[in-house]
């Protein structure tokens, strides 16, 4: 069994100031995940008649995105390619002392605690993370020939989950490797050319209208995503933004 002391972020509402509490934590099994070690830490919190800590989490199986929290200063905590939800606790010593924070970043505002509103993520999507072209059925889908290495290349994109690690982890909160999964994965695809130009361009325009800083080749994201989605899809998206600048298509 683990026994730590925790160090969480409290704030109680967007406007409020915040400030570290810290609580003792005693005999967790190795075995339960971080969120439901959290879970017991809640449980003590509100039979003292305390408020509990606001986290946020939904799938619990690494899908929806939304339990992201900066562990030791770490997006999703010490392993690579997992999400909070995944981290078991047997990754952490008996007698160890944790920091757990919300993501920080301009575009994040704290709502409460660890969580964050990361609204500014799906307005990036509704600028341009959508096809006009009418798609048929699955019988259609399965007529239009696409290349394997292709369609693999599209999936390794499409698995981002919107999580916003890459941000909290991005010197510059840069949400570049978000956007570049979001235009890949449909830039990639024939389904996704009638808008492939004017998709870069808005969505990197509404990126910088949330506050999201530059990327400037860190490779912090790539290092915290949680489906450990490559920095090169950002090379791909400036190719795209390149070219719509200079009003070019894609001659290849
Ligand atoms: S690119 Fe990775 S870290 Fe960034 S939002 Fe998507 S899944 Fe999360
Ligand atoms: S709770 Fe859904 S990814 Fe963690």
């Amino acid at each position: 069994m683990i026994d730590l002391t925790l160090h969480v972020w409290r704030q109680a509402r967007q406007d409020a100031a915040g400030s570290f509490r810290t609580y003792r934590v005693q005999g967790i099994s190795p075995d339960a995940s971080f969120l439901e070690m959290l879970d017991i830490v809640n449980q003590g919190l509100v039979e003292r008649g305390e408020e509990p800590i606001a986290f946020e989490h939904d799938c619990r199986e690494g899908i929806c995105g939304s339990c992201g929290m900066m562990i030791d200063g770490v997006p999703h905590g010490p392993h690579g390619g997992i999400a909070t939800c995944q981290l078991p606790m047997r990754s952490f010593a008996s007698g160890d002392e944790l920091w757990i924070e919300p993501w920080r970043a301009r575009a994040f505002p704290v709502l409460r605690d660890l969580v964050v509103d990361r609204g500014a993520l799906d307005r990036i999507i509704q600028a341009g993370g959508f096809i006009s072209v009418n798609t048929g059925s699955a019988p259609d889908a399965n007529a239009l020939p696409i290349a394997k290495d292709t369609c693999e290349t599209a999936m390794d994109a499409a698995v981002c989950i919107g999580c916003g690690a890459c941000v909290a982890a991005c010197p510059n909160a840069s949400a570049m490797l978000f956007t570049a999964a979001k235009v890949s994965h449909l830039n990639l695809l024939p389904q996704g050319q009638p808008e492939r130009y004017q998709r870069v361009v808005d969505m990197v325009a509404r990126m910088d209208q949330e506050g999201f800083g530059s990327c400037t080749n860190h490779g912090a994201c790539e290092r915290a995503c949680p489906k450990e989605i490559r920095i090169d899809f950002i090379a791909r998206l400036n190719r795209d933004l390149l070219r719509a600048a200079i009003g070019g298509p894609d001659p290849r």
